[in-house]
């Protein structure tokens, strides 16, 4: 196996206290059991896999994927992994996984090599997705699975300067990080990713989603009814989401959505909803409706059929629905 390590001394990260890295970081490493159900969603039955794992961590999401393939009756016969790592003090735990993942490959006869790469992922994928002369030869990405950091990226920011060099506009760094995975995939590559809520709706996120569904074709959504439970180790309030996707220009006619408690083994309830239902064809916003039940279903088209703004028709409306104002 190769587990080349690459070091850019001047994208090394700065000596930080742990919470203060966490943060800065967006260090939340994902559930066994999240990581899990995470890959069991990839579709295609891979012969050759080249897997992107960009912010891998220790590398929990690329050994999930490794188990579940090398326990298919059919299994691929050859796996290379990616993983993009920032933080130096991780490269050994990741290289330690990614050894794990080398003695399972081998012990199911399938063929593994992986490269570690202690590097800034946005600053090695944007030469590559603009096709800068000296960038290396673009990757042939089939998958790619991410639990991304997430830090807003203030307008006139570095990081932000370099997405939109690669024609990426992105408040949030989970939103470069999906939307330079979406463009690094080959076509029919299929992504899972768990991020915020947040880019469903709401204008900051409208030239991500934009661009994202443009190329990008959801497949399935999963919600976490609980804000806490699927990052309770970490303290993590913010609503998640799995989005499996593939690279296709083309809809499909359904979409899955799904929901669980994201408690370990909870039960999952899913339904497959028209596509145009979860993004409206002739919406300028892009929003992504995620309406886990039918009386949600029922709420929006009539929510869709008022004509006139909640205030003006008396109403207001809170998380928990659309009341009558007083
Ligand atoms: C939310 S954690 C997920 C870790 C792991 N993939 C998992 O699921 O457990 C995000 C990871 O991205 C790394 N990271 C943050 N910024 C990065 C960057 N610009 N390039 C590469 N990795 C980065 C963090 O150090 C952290 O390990």
């Amino acid at each position: 196996m190769t587990v080349a390590i690459k070091h850019h001394e001047s994208e090394r990260v700065p000596v930080m206290a742990g919470e203060e890295k966490q943060h800065r970081l967006g260090q939340f490493p994902t559930p066994d059991a999240i990581a899990d159900f995470m890959a069991s969603l990839f579709h295609a039955r891979w012969r050759e896999l080249d897997l992107l794992d960009a912010g891998a961590g220790e590398g929990a999401l690329t050994r999930a994927v490794i188990t579940r393939l090398c326990g298919l009756r059919h299994k691929p016969a050859r796996i290379t992994v990616t993983a993009y790592e920032l933080d130096e003090t991780l490269i050994p735990s990741l290289r330690a996984r990614l050894r794990d993942c080398r003695d399972e490959c081998e012990r199911s006869g399938v063929r593994f090599s992986a490269s570690a790469l202690n590097e800034d992922f946005i600053a090695a994928a944007v030469p590559i997705v603009r096709g800068d002369f000296f960038a290396p030869p673009r990757p042939h990405f089939n998958a790619a699975l991410v639990n991304p950091p997430y830090r807003k990226i203030h307008s006139d920011s570095p990081t932000r300067l370099l997405l939109r060099s690669a024609g990426i506009e992105a408040s949030n760094l989970y939103a470069g990080f999906v939307a330079l995975i979406a463009k690094l995939l080959a076509d029919q590559g299929e992504l899972v990713a768990i991020t915020p809520r947040s880019f469903c709706n709401g204008p900051y996120f409208k030239p991500f989603r934009s661009g994202f569904l443009e190329t990008m074709s959801l497949r399935r959504l999963h919600v976490f009814e609980s804000r806490s439970v699927a990052f309770s180790r970490d303290d993590v309030l913010q609503e998640n989401i799995i989005v499996h996707a593939v690279k296709d220009p083309a809809k499909p006619e359904r979409v899955t959505i799904s929901s669980s408690s994201g408690a370990p083994g909870g039960p999952v309830a899913a339904r497959k909803v028209p596509y145009g239902q979860v993004v409206s064809p002739g919406d300028p916003h892009q929003f992504i409706h995620l309406a886990q039940s039918g009386t949600e279903d029922t709420a929006r088209a009539i929510m869709g059929r008022l004509s006139g703004s909640l205030p003006a028709l008396g109403l207001s409306a809170s998380s928990t629905g659309v009341h009558r104002s007083m």
